[in-house]
């Protein structure tokens, strides 16, 4: 495989620069005032299927400025956050102080996780906007195994791969990207703007992504010696994936009625 790391530094930058677009927060995307005033719980569907967390030993991969992890912190969870942004680390820091919560948040690649932080973990928590960041999903599923304590569990919940491949044209999905995108050729994106509909323009646009298939998900998995708990498909997400879509309870979006029903997101459990 050639070298992947010129990918991964052109999106650090990208989402260096829009930590301070989403601190901001000027739309209420991110809802940082509300989360500040009296605390932002994760979505219902992590709530039921993640349980019981308090005294437990988290690490949350991808942590962005931390907001999940702050909230998985209120419930008593003892957390570790980790993102490769050195804004978003700064940010998660800060917030961190604000509300007096107790977190360590360490910068570091993902795939650097093991070596970055000590100790071991109950939970590893990676949801919503992660492994479509990551090129090698065998090396991701090993550094978690790695990560976790016997009987600790990984919890997954993102985007619906096979909703990835699709964009919205004249009021019809169509398949627009092959699944399974090879490590060395990522799927290139040129966003002048960021996704919460802050008009801010982006100068590091360019992004690299991987839509990873459900089957190379669990194999990757199952391959680092990780049993799978369970499996559940859902037909909402937290982002509306395509313009179509409408909101749903709970600040989920879902299709709209006369589109045939398909999965928009997936989660999981699996346990070393
Ligand atoms: C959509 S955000 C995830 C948001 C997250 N679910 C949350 O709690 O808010 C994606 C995050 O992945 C991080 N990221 C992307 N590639 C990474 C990598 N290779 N290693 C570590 N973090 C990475 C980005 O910096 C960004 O903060």
């Amino acid at each position: 495989m050639s070298d992947i790391s010129p990918f991964l530094d052109a999106n650090r930058r990208n989402w260096d620069e829009r930590v301070p677009i989403h601190r901001r927060d000027r739309n209420g995307f991110y809802a940082i005032e509300r989360f500040l005033r009296e605390g932002k719980p994760l979505h219902a569907l992590e709530i039921g299927e993640l349980g019981d967390v308090a005294g437990k030993r988290v690490i949350h991969l991808q942590c962005h400025f931390g907001l999940d992890t702050l909230a998985l912190a209120r419930q008593g969870a003892i957390v570790t956050g980790l993102d490769f942004s050195p804004a978003a680390i700064e940010e998660a820091r800060r917030l961190a102080a604000t509300t007096g919560l107790p977190a360590q948040f360490v910068c570091a690649d993902v795939y650097d996780a093991r070596r970055a932080v000590t100790g071991h973990f109950d939970i590893a928590y990676v949801t919503w906007g992660t492994i479509c960041w990551l090129p090698d999903l065998t090396r991701w599923a090993q550094t978690i195994a790695a990560l976790l304590e016997p009987g600790g569990f990984l919890y997954f919940a993102d985007a619906h791969p096979n909703m990835l491949i699709l964009e919205e044209r004249d009021g019809r999905l169509v398949p627009e990207f092959a699944i399974d995108t090879p490590a060395d050729r990522p799927l290139v994106f040129d966003e002048a703007q960021t996704y919460t509909g802050d008009p801010t323009p982006l100068t590091a646009s360019r992004t690299y992504q991987w839509v990873h298939s459900l089957s190379r998900i669990v194999t990757s998995l199952i391959d680092a010696g990780l049993t799978l708990d369970f499996l559940h498909e859902h037909a909402t997400l937290p982002w509306p994936p395509f313009p179509m879509c409408v909101p749903a309870e709970g600040g989920m979006y879902r299709l709209p009625d006369h589109i045939p029903a398909f999965p928009l997101s997936v989660s999981l459990r699996a346990r070393k």
